[in-house]
């Protein structure tokens, strides 16, 4: 098995989802392991029982400090530890954008509505004010825009007669500690699915004007120009002649640019058998935290070196606006 993700768990009170995720990470079949578990709150009661677990923790109170400053200190805590992704369970901070984009596609929350509805604070009751027949929970990956990121998994939970907002967030909870580890593990699972890799990059590569898609040698392919005379831009390859990698092959520009990023970013790029030595290069998608901005870039570039001038000349004026 892949070697298990590496997470931060970031709090600022009870804990109790972070207890959650720390027991189900013991389960056998768990995609990650608890490296750290930090609080802006030396007292968060979920510090000693991550203590207690012999997980490592860090504590600092944000009180007197400037937030990109305590953000930079969390920042740092995290990637002391080794962590590769961040989960947010309960900390009652708002993160400076520079985090959220440093984090981007590895920092994922936990908030106690259902998503797209209220997002913020008081949740429970703004559902049974509404009349609302559930509530629920939500997980989602953070971006800057408070609660607005994809949502990657719900539970809903029926609000009962009499409900009040306590008694309601009581049972959310219950929901909140089978949902958080389960989404996580799904989500971490994800980048090492070819079915979802191969989804991802599709929709990327269809998106570029006059593409579409063609098989070649039994493995997915994508073509710029018509049906009959188009040439292929990208190539999706699966773990092909014996490499564990899942990868989209696209053209660089030059065989000492290919081996220039092969040597540098081991992690990132490989020269494919066959295709390599005609200047494809292939870009690594199974792995922890891939941008798929970089991926898009690379298609786009693959793109425009073999796609009819009317077809480049379109997405020139759309990047103008
Ligand atoms: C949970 O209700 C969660 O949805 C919200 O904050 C609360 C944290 O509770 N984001 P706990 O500290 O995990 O017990």
């Amino acid at each position: 098995m892949a070697d298990k993700a590496k997470v931060a768990i970031f709090i600022s009170g009870r804990g109790s989802n972070m207890a959650a995720l720390l027991y189900a990470a013991k389960l056998a079949g768990a995609a990650y392991e608890v490296v750290l578990v930090a609080a802006n709150d030396p007292h968060a009661e979920g510090l000693a029982l991550a203590e207690a677990e012999r997980v490592s923790t860090f504590a600092l109170s944000h009180k007197g400090m400037q937030r990109e400053e305590h953000d930079k200190a969390m920042d740092q805590a995290a990637h002391d530890a080794g962590a590769e992704f961040i989960v947010l369970a309960g900390y009652m901070r708002i993160l400076t954008d520079g985090f959220v984009d440093r984090w981007a596609g590895r920092m994922l929350n936990i908030h106690p509505s259902l998503l797209p509805k209220y997002p913020g604070l008081d949740t429970h009751q703004r559902a049974i004010d509404a009349g609302d027949s559930h509530g629920g929970v939500s997980v989602h990956l953070v971006t800057s825009e408070l609660d607005a990121g994809e949502v990657l998994g719900q539970v809903e939970v029926a609000i009962r007669p009499g409900e009040t907002a306590a008694s309601l967030a009581d049972r959310v909870r219950f929901a909140e500690h089978q949902l958080y580890p389960h989404v996580l593990n799904e989500y971490l699972g994800r980048e090492n699915d070819p079915t979802f890799l191969l989804e991802k990059v599709r929709e990327l590569a269809l998106a570029l004007p006059q593409s579409h898609e063609r098989e070649s040698h039994g493995s997915p392919g994508w073509r710029a120009g018509s049906e009959k005379s188009g040439k292929y831009f990208a190539y999706f390859n699966d773990q092909h002649h014996g490499s564990d990698h899942i990868a989209v092959l696209v053209k660089t520009g030059s065989m000492d640019e290919l081996l220039d990023l092969v040597e540098a970013q081991p992690q990132a790029y490989f020269k494919p058998a066959y295709y390599g030595a005609s200047g494809w290069i292939g870009v690594i998608l199974n792995r922890p935290g891939l941008d798929w901005e970089h991926v898009s870039d690379w298609l786009e570039r693959s793109w425009r070196a073999v796609a009819p001038n009317s077809a480049t000349k379109l997405i020139d004026a759309a990047d103008q606006f």
